[in-house]
Formats: C-alpha cells, sequence, structure tokens
C-alpha cells in the first residue's frame, strides 16, 4: 500500500496520526483538504508531503469549473499558494507544486481537459519516480552498511514519508534484504514520537530487529561503541551540504563526531535547495506550544505552561560524513559534489 495516492477521482493517503494503533485510509475530494492535512501531520515526511502535494494540485484542476486555460491557470496559481503555505521546511512542497504548474503552463495543452489529464499524469509520474528514487538510494546506501551493524536512526524516514520504501529506513530497508545482519536504535523522536510510532511500526512490519530509546539516550549508545552509523533524512539540504531535518539531529551528528561515528543524511535529489547558500537560510517551522505540552492530548503539563516547538533544525555540514543521494553517494566538498549530485554528473570526470 502507498502513503498516498489517486483514487476514483480523489487523493487517498493513510492517517499517520492514528499509528501503530490504527490503519485508516482518508479520501479527499478537495484540495484545500490536502492542504490543511500536510499542515496537521495526516501526511509528513519530506517526499510524501510532495507527493501529496503533487495529487493537491492534480485535484485542484480536477475542482476548477474553468472553461478557458487562462482562466484554469489563475485558479491554480492561487491553489498553488494555498498549498505551498502548508509547511514551511520541506523544499519537496514547493518543489512539487512548482513541476505541477509547470506542466499546467505548457503550450501544447490548450483545453482546461488537457491540462486536467497532464497534471493527474505528472503527479503520477512524481510519485511512481520517488519510490524508484528510494529504491535506487536504498542501493547506494547499502553499501555503507556491514554484516552485524547497529545503526542509529531519527524520525521516521521510511516508506511512510515518502509514497513507498523510504530513504533513510529504505537503506536500512535494503540492507536488510540482501541479508545483513542489522539492529535498529529509534529515536524515540519527541514530541510527535515519529520513531517510536511509526520507524517502529515499519520495521515491525518487515522483521527489522529494533529498540526504541527515549531521544536522550543516543549520546549514551554512541559514546559506549554501541552504534556504528547513524542514518537520518532531511526536509531540506542547502548548496553547502547543510542539512536541516526533524528536531534532535543536530545534537546527534555533534555526538556522532565526537565518537568518530559516521553520519550519513539520506537525501533524494528533490529535497536539495541549490538556491539557498547554506542552512541558515532554510525555514524552520515552529509549531503549536500544545505538542510539547500535550502530546497526542496527553497532558504533561498545564496548558498555561510556556513552551516552545521548533520543529527541525540544521546541522552544519561540516558534521555531515556524506550525503546519499539517488545519483550516488556525495562527500566534501559539498558545495561542488551536491550540485553534481543534482545535475546527475557526480560519478563523470571533469
Ligand atoms: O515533521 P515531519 O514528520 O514531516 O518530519 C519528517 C522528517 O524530518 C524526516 O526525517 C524527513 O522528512 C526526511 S525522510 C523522508
Amino acid at each position: 500500500m502507498r502513503t498516498v495516492e489517486w483514487h476514483d477521482g480523489r487523493v487517498r493517503m493513510i492517517d499517520q496520526r492514528k499509528l501503530p494503533w490504527e490503519l485508516v485510509l482518508v479520501d479527499y475530494d478537495d484540495y484545500r483538504d490536502v492542504a490543511q492535512a500536510i499542515t496537521d501531520m495526516v501526511i509528513r515526511g519530506a517526499p510524501a508531503i510532495g507527493a501529496a502535494a503533487g495529487f493537491g494540485m492534480a485535484l485542484a484542476a480536477f475542482q476548477c469549473p474553468a472553461n478557458d486555460k487562462q482562466e484554469m491557470l489563475r485558479y491554480l496559481e492561487e491553489a498553488a499558494a494555498l498549498m505551498k503555505k502548508a509547511r514551511p521546511t520541506a523544499v519537496n512542497l514547493m518543489w512539487a507544486v512548482d513541476r505541477l504548474l509547470s506542466v499546467a503552463a505548457r503550450d501544447d495543452l490548450s483545453t482546461p481537459d488537457e491540462v486536467r489529464e497532464a497534471m493527474l499524469a505528472e503527479a503520477q509520474k512524481l510519485a511512481d519516480e520517488d519510490v524508484a528514487i528510494n529504491k535506487r538510494m536504498g542501493e547506494y546506501g547499502a553499501t555503507l552498511i556491514k554484516d552485524g551493524d547497529t545503526i542509529l536512526h531519527h524520525c521516521n524516514t521510511g516508506a511512510l514519508a515518502t509514497v513507498d520504501w523510504g530513504t533513510a529506513l529504505g537503506v536500512i530497508r535494503t540492507a536488510h534484504r540482501q541479508g545483513k545482519r542489522i539492529h535498529v536504535l529509534l529515536d524515540e523522536t519527541r514530541p510527535r514520537l515519529q520513531g517510536a510510532r511509526l520507524s517502529a511500526w515499519e520495521l515491525k512490519q518487515e522483521g527489522i530487529p529494533f529498540d526504541i530509546i527515549a531521544d536522550n539516550a543516543a549520546g549514551h549508545f554512541m559514546r559506549t561503541g554501541q552504534v556504528n552509523i547513524v542514518l537520518v533524512g532531511s526536509d531540506r539540504t542547502a548548496a553547502n551540504g547543510d542539512v536541516a531535518n526533524k528536531i534532535g539531529t543536530y545534537k546527534l551528528a555533534v555526538v556522532a563526531k565526537e565518537n568518530g561515528i559516521p553520519f550519513y543524511p539520506v537525501v533524494p535529489t528533490s529535497t536539495i535547495d541549490l538556491n539557498l547558500a547554506s542552512g541558515d537560510e532554510i525555514p524552520i517551522e515552529e509549531r503549536s506550544p500544545d505538542e510539547v505540552r500535550a502530546p497526542f492530548g496527553y497532558a504533561i503539563v498545564p496548558d498555561d505552561y510556556p513552551a516552545r516547538n521548533p520543529a527541525f533544525d540544521v546541522t552544519p555540514h561540516r558534521y555531515v560524513t556524506g550525503i546519499v543521494t539517488e545519483n550516488g553517494i556525495v562527500y566534501p566538498p559539498f558545495d561542488i559534489n551536491l550540485r553534481r549530485a543534482v545535475e546527475g554528473t557526480l560519478h563523470e570526470p571533469r
């Protein structure tokens, strides 16, 4: 089952807020509800957000009552603006919306019906490509994993964070299917617990041995020699190799370096933002303090206690050993080699 798909003229997705207790599918027939679902984290994870936005834009085209193309483009521009506001950090959202808009603007499409069909085909292509890209990253990344390794992992980067397979968790899945005996330490990932709820759910289905650990325990496991490699995802990676990812990633990277443990983000090129020179320019989402005070409605403290809730942090590239992409593993100097990975020329002699 895919995390998000087009089903009978609607956008269907797994409601990730309900896992691991219940597997619930939700169908949307209004693009505004798709945008809201992204904001509310019914669907989350950078590539999954991108795919949902792609289908959401196709849905907008089918909802649009316009009879001529110019009128339709104006409607789609409005839909795009709303969709892009759903969450700020994962660049896949803006990338997918722009990709769908550029299809709509194609000169060879003259009627609204032609635009609708072409946009749906593009959204489907984007989703299919995501799965293929993850499998390629899985093959590259698995070369870093040795038989017997213990891998430390943060947040959820699996099938649920993508259309299927996963980024960092996709590497773990590939290594496991190659027959490598691995063990995974899953950071629970406060405050929304994507590691404990979602990554554990996925690894259990796949039969990959794991332990959930409190986020605070990661340093202990690294210092005491119980971690061989750290694998994480990214929501946006800047041109210099600075990596924005789920809050807490930065601490992991610093402690990994201190202990001589390799730290690899697994990042499709759709998550690399070459327009941003460094991670300082990446917008960091700050979510409701209620997620800290009362995770999933369970009040830890009174609701008038002040709290802060940045959803992401930036790991400076000096802590990054390498970045796994679908076009190969990128090593420093990142400012040169990331661009090559995006262009698909990483392995070509220059
Ligand atoms: O807030 P989320 O759950 O959308 O954050 C997700 C992550 O930070 C993932 O690690 C990231 O999207 C990359 S993995 C596909």
